[in-house]
């Protein structure tokens, strides 16, 4: 065989075997090209994806499972967001260790709704020292080791809450008594949130503000821990002691109907006369019972869900926030039904 044939042959025998290769991807040409294919895998997944721990102090109660539910929905239009959710049932030392799991995995940012602010302000501290930035949400912890906190202005809902009843029990729901001024009279049972929470506190002191110089007076109060349970029972406690009760100040809806419950059960009409108002405004849950006249006001918390992953977006992309960002209220009594009446935070109505 002469070289021409052996060339030849050699040839054949090559591109015989290139026949059977697998078939490689088209290497790209230019950098148009190269440019076009990233943005077509872009399209189709995110070039980077941040990983986000959502501690729950506990989803035992309706506002928090509506947190969880705004959290989420507003992460889903984010397909480079990963939300991993964990409940602490109400227990601070399972939400401790489970800030400490969050780091330990290494997530990109952590939102908390902490269960009690004095047991959380390490573990933030901890994760924010590492960091991790942190958005703390609704209740506060001390200090200020954290990236941003989001919520509601607790102390002005007490304040208006205070002026509320100030108002309704004025004058004119005063026994009859002629008065020409508007100070209000009356006796109030006030059923607290967790006291070992920011809201609760806050909720209390706006509310000392707001019967301020009136002749509204509290005459029983207990902590409730948030609960209706607690709630009903601390309310029966407060009916057997107190012939007259003319109004419940509770810090959330569940307890101000524990304490509705409590007065229907006791079997005495009292519950038509007392004057029930709550904080939380859910729409199945304290709106429903204005709607019903079991409540004569609550006051809107917003659960600041969405506004956290707006912000984590924000700080996942370099960009400065804000250190708090409070929310406003809306009041809903029956004559502000169905939208409710805005009040801004820091605002007097
Ligand atoms: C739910 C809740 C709400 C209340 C908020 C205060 O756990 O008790 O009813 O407004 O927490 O943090």
């Amino acid at each position: 065989m002469n070289a021409k044939r052996l060339t030849a042959l050699l040839t054949l025998s090559l591109a015989i075997l290139c026949l059977g290769c697998p078939s490689q991807p088209k290497p790209t040409t230019g950098p148009a090209e190269r440019r076009a294919a990233k943005q077509a895998e872009r399209a189709g997944q995110p070039a980077r994806t941040f990983t986000i721990g959502m501690s729950q102090c506990n989803l035992g109660e309706p506002w928090r499972v509506q947190m969880n539910k705004d959290v989420e929905e507003a992460a889903r239009k984010h397909p480079e967001l990963q939300i991993s959710f964990k409940d602490a049932q109400n227990k601070t030392e399972v939400q401790q260790a489970q800030v400490r799991e969050f780091v330990a995995q290494g997530v990109d940012l952590l939102i908390i709704s902490p269960k009690e602010a004095l047991p959380l302000t390490k573990p933030v501290a901890e994760a924010y020292d590492k960091g991790i930035p942190v958005i703390v949400l609704d209740r506060k912890v001390q200090g200020d080791k954290f990236t941003c906190f989001i919520g509601g202005d607790n102390v002005m809902i007490g304040r208006e809450a205070g002026k509320f009843l100030v108002k309704k029990l004025g004058p004119s729901t005063s026994l009859g008594a002629v008065s020409v001024s508007n100070r209000g009279k009356g006796s109030i049972v006030e059923l607290k949130g967790l006291m070992t929470s920011t809201p609760g506190q806050e909720r209390h002191d706006g509310f000392m503000e707001g019967i301020k110089g009136s002749d509204l007076k509290i005459i029983f109060d207990a902590d409730c821990h948030w609960l209706e349970p607690d709630a009903q029972k601390e309310m029966n406690s407060a009916l057997s002691r107190f012939d007259r009760i003319d109004a419940v100040y509770a810090h959330n809806d569940p307890s101000a109907h524990g304490a509705y419950l409590a007065a229907k059960q006791e079997g005495k009409g009292r519950e038509k006369r007392i004057v029930f108002i709550g904080i939380d405004a859910l729409p199945h849950e304290g709106i429903k019972y204005v709607e019903q006249g079991i409540l004569a006001a609550t006051f809107q918390y917003p659960t600041g869900g969405a506004d956290a992953i707006d912000i984590a977006l924000k700080i996942l992309n370099g960009e400065e926030v804000p250190k708090n960002i409070i929310l406003g209220t809306r009041l809903f009594t029956k004559d502000t039904l169905p939208a409710g009446q805005y009040i801004a935070p820091g605002e007097q109505s």
